[in-house]
């Protein structure tokens, strides 16, 4: 999966993945991290993603790293904010307020994004990629941060029913990418496919949608 795809994406908005108001993951367990407000959190591929402002509204400092200038150019708009632009490597650095969104590839990102960070949250991350990808996003970001919980929205299905994005990542994909490193836990495991039509539409008969706590052991 290219990176034309997903700009494709944003400059037609076909942006399905993106919700209109915070995920209910988020708020319901952020707390079992244990991040300390006024502390750094990462959200990795993060579009526009309204998970960032509830993030925000709780006292973090909310690093993104997002492809697409466009996403990242109307999360501010949205938000009424106008953001300086810096330059580090093949990243513009755009922040303004508590937000500071690292416009580049993700595989890319220097250490330096992501100093200080004490907590990670991943919604349709993980599962925009395929396997592959999923295998160097993992050790990407347990690479940049050893030492962060990670709060980890899911997706399981029977991946021969369905082309992804998004991909299924059941249980024992979480435990291979990230098990050696994390105690990873599952906190709720429920049906998505009632409230998500359009899956059911694509072809699949079963999706599962699960949240996981990983703690760095
Ligand atoms: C399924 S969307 C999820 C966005 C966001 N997390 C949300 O919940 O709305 C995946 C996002 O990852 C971005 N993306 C894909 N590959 C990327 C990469 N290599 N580096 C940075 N962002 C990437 C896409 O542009 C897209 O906005």
């Amino acid at each position: 999966m290219d990176h034309s795809f997903w700009l494709e994406r944003w400059k037609k908005q076909e942006i399905g993945f993106h919700q209109s108001d915070f995920d209910a993951a988020l708020a319901k367990y952020w707390s079992r991290l244990e991040v300390p407000p006024g502390a750094r959190v990462f959200v990795p591929l993060c579009g526009k993603s309204l998970d960032m402002v509830w993030l925000a509204q709780q006292g973090y400092q909310v690093v993104g790293a997002e492809l697409s200038q466009l996403a990242i150019e109307d999360f501010f708009a949205e938000r009424g904010l106008a953001p300086n632009v810096n330059r580090v490597d093949d990243f513009s650095v755009m922040s303004a307020g508590p937000y500071e969104i690292w416009c580049g590839d993700f595989f890319a990102l220097p250490q330096s994004a992501v100093e200080n960070v004490e907590g990670v949250y991943d919604r349709a991350a993980l599962i925009a990629l395929p396997a592959d990808l999923q295998r160097r996003y993992a050790a990407k970001l347990t690479s940049l941060l050893p030492r962060a919980p990670i709060l980890l929205v899911s997706l399981d299905y029977d991946q021969s029913e369905m082309a992804g994005p998004p991909f299924s990542t059941p249980s024992r994909t979480i435990e291979a990418l990230f098990g050696d490193q994390y105690a990873c836990t599952e906190l709720v495991a429920k049906d998505a496919l009632t409230g998500h039509p359009q899956f059911a539409q694509r072809g699949l008969t079963a999706l599962t949608g699960a949240v996981y706590l990983l703690k760095p052991r």
